[in-house]
C-alpha cells in the first residue's frame, strides 16, 4: 500500500525521543518496564503506541491532515502510564477500563504539562469500550495507535 509510512525503526526512535525524551527518562515512565501487560509491559506497549502513532502521521499528512506529532508521541508515551500491577490485575475489566484512563490523563496533566487535547486523548483512548468517543485529531490518532500496538503485544513482536 503506497500510503505507509517509509520510516526506519531507527528514525521512529529518534522521533520519539525528539517530542517525549523527558517522559522516557522520567522515573515514573521507567517503572512501566516492570508492569506486566498483555504479553509485554506497560513501558513496550507505550513505545509501540508511540511509534504507530507516528506511521499514523505520517499517513494523514499524505491525505493532507495536520497532525500535531509531538502531541500525538507525548500521548501515546502516557496514555498508559496511570497503570499499576494492582490496577491491570485483579479488577473486573470495566473498571479498570475506566480507571487507569482518568489516573493517566492526571498524571500526564500534573507531571508532563499535558495539553487539553492531550488529556481527552488519555481519557478516552479505551474507546469503544468508554462511551464517549475521542473528539479531536490527537485523540482519534492515539485510540488507533493503541489498538495497533496491542496487536503486536499480543504477537510478541518487537518494534
Ligand atoms: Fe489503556
Ligand atoms: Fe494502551
Amino acid at each position: 500500500m503506497e500510503e505507509r509510512s517509509k520510516a526506519s525503526g531507527e528514525e521512529i526512535r529518534e522521533r520519539i525521543r525528539a517530542a517525549g525524551g523527558d517522559i522516557l527518562d522520567s522515573e515514573r515512565f521507567q517503572r512501566g518496564w516492570k508492569i506486566r501487560h498483555h504479553n509485554t509491559n506497560v513501558a513496550q506497549h507505550s513505545l509501540r503506541t508511540a511509534a504507530a502513532g507516528i506511521r499514523l502521521c505520517d499517513m494523514l499528512r499524505k491525505k493532507g491532515f495536520e497532525p500535531d506529532e509531538r502531541e500525538v508521541v507525548r500521548a501515546c508515551l502516557l496514555h498508559d502510564i496511570g497503570m499499576t500491577e494492582e490496577t491491570v490485575h485483579g479488577k473486573v475489566a470495566w473498571k479498570k477500563a475506566y480507571e487507569h484512563p482518568r489516573e493517566s490523563a492526571r498524571i500526564a496533566v500534573e507531571e508532563y504539562g499535558a495539553t487539553e487535547d492531550m488529556k481527552n486523548a488519555i481519557l478516552w483512548h479505551m474507546w469503544p469500550i468508554c462511551v464517549k468517543p475521542p473528539g479531536r485529531l490527537t485523540g482519534w490518532i492515539v485510540v488507533t495507535a493503541d489498538k495497533i500496538a496491542t496487536s503486536q503485544d499480543l504477537r510478541k513482536k518487537e518494534i
